[in-house]
């Protein structure tokens, strides 16, 4: 892989060369994934599913293509189970508010982890509030380290389901999933797992992590912006009544009443950003043929030599020190506001995010107002890392 996959690295920032940091929040898109989406519009653009036409029946092709694209690249047991969001946010939605309206009652409870982005919280809080349940949360160590055995204790005979994140985007520790799963399960509680920072980063396999949910979006794994996915295991996902209603989920429609489609179509009311699935198939494409385990490899080798840089810099404090993480490093730099620290590295050309990255109980955990935060991808070179270390180090005694 080189930079002419991914064009917009060339981008000259404030006559810098851009050092691009903030993966976490999306990844650039190589070059295939871009011609894929101007392709479909150049040459296939059509409503699928319901055309009688040629062009209709190719771009419901590609778009069924995908999907079953998709169910290998989680290794789901069939592509009834994949069914296509606008992203993670949407996906986590629609499972909070069709499991809420299904399965949770007054004085039920739902487990969320401490670390979980404000999309793997407010869904809940808003089903729970309809139901009169309530949420339970398992806290995490300073290290970042979700406390497992806190965790067991939370269960009671009220539980209904539990919701986790795979990867924290805002500390980068990679939680035990399995376990967690295995846990819920022998309480015969099923789990969503928040996928959206792990899929880019490390293989994964719904079947063997045993998860009854798994949500990610396309545009944090190379992928166009405005597609994302909800993996539901089929037993379970058939039990869910339809979220959205409109166009595509129905079978037959009176005033009186409406029957509504299979799985997965149920939950696919109205067009799909077809140009985008279609983008997010060249996404896998380009990962698979990258290998997901030297992604893996290649960030966390990275990470461990951002950490040992960025800790030998003066003043600088960790946020997220989990021995199991992937490429997320939050730091403060003395008692410098993040947002000052990351508008003058803005100006050398290096691109982070700051803030509390939706995740404001983090934030109350260590009693911060936000950290700075620096993600990595498969185009993260070591020079990357030297920019950011060498800007922190030019900036330092403006803040400090
Ligand atoms: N959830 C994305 C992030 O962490 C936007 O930056």
């Amino acid at each position: 892989m080189t930079n002419t996959d991914f064009p917009i690295l060339d981008t000259q920032v404030y006559n810098h060369r851009l050092v691009y940091l903030d993966n976490a929040a999306t990844t650039q898109k190589p070059r295939e994934v871009i011609e894929t989406l101007t392709n479909y519009y150049l040459t296939l653009n059509s409503n699928i599913h319901r055309g009688a036409h040629y062009l209709a029946a190719q771009a419901t092709e590609r778009y069924e293509e995908v999907r079953r694209k998709v169910q290998q690249f989680i290794n789901a047991a069939s592509s009834s189970e994949i069914v296509f969001t606008r992203g993670t946010t949407e996906s986590i939605n629609l499972v909070a508010s069709s499991f809420g309206q299904a399965f949770l009652h007054s004085g039920d409870e739902v487990i969320v982890s401490g670390m979980e982005h404000h999309s793997n919280i407010v869904p809940w809080q808003l089903a729970a509030q309809r139901a009169g349940a309530t949420l339970r949360v398992i806290p995490f160590s300073d290290q970042g380290v979700l406390d497992l055995d806190a965790y067991r204790a939370l269960f009671s005979s009220r539980t209904r389901i539990v919701a986790c994140t795979h990867v924290s985007n805002t500390l980068g520790t990679v939680n035990p999933v399995a376990e967690i799963v295995a846990v819920a399960h022998d309480h015969g509680v099923p789990v969503l797992i928040d996928g959206a920072q792990a899929v880019a980063h490390m293989p994964v396999d719904v079947q063997h992590l045993g998860c009854d949910f798994y949500c990610f979006s396309g545009h944090k794994m190379y992928a166009p912006m405005g597609v994302g996915v909800m993996y539901g295991r089929e037993e379970l996902l058939s039990q869910l009544p339809p979220y959205q209603g409109g166009g595509e989920m129905i079978k037959d429609v009176t005033f009186e009443r409406t029957t509504y489609n299979d799985l997965p179509f149920r939950f696919e009311a109205g067009t799909p950003s077809v140009g985008d699935v279609l983008g997010l198939g060249a996404a896998i494409d380009f990962m698979q043929r990258q290998g997901i385990d030297n992604i893996g490899r290649h960030e966390e080798q990275l990470l461990r030599y951002a950490t040992d840089r960025l800790s030998a810099l003066p003043g600088i404090r960790l946020f997220g020190t989990a021995p199991h993480k992937a490429g997320v490093i939050s730091f403060l730099l003395g008692d410098a506001h993040p947002y000052d620290v990351g508008t003058l590295l803005d100006k050398l050309g290096v691109a982070v995010r700051t803030g509390h990255h939706c995740t404001q109980p983090i934030m109350d955990r260590y009693g911060i107002p936000g950290t700075v935060r620096a993600s990595l991808a498969c185009y993260t070179t070591r020079d990357d890392i030297d920019a950011l270390v060498d800007a922190l180090g030019r900036i330092a005694p403006m803040l400090m």
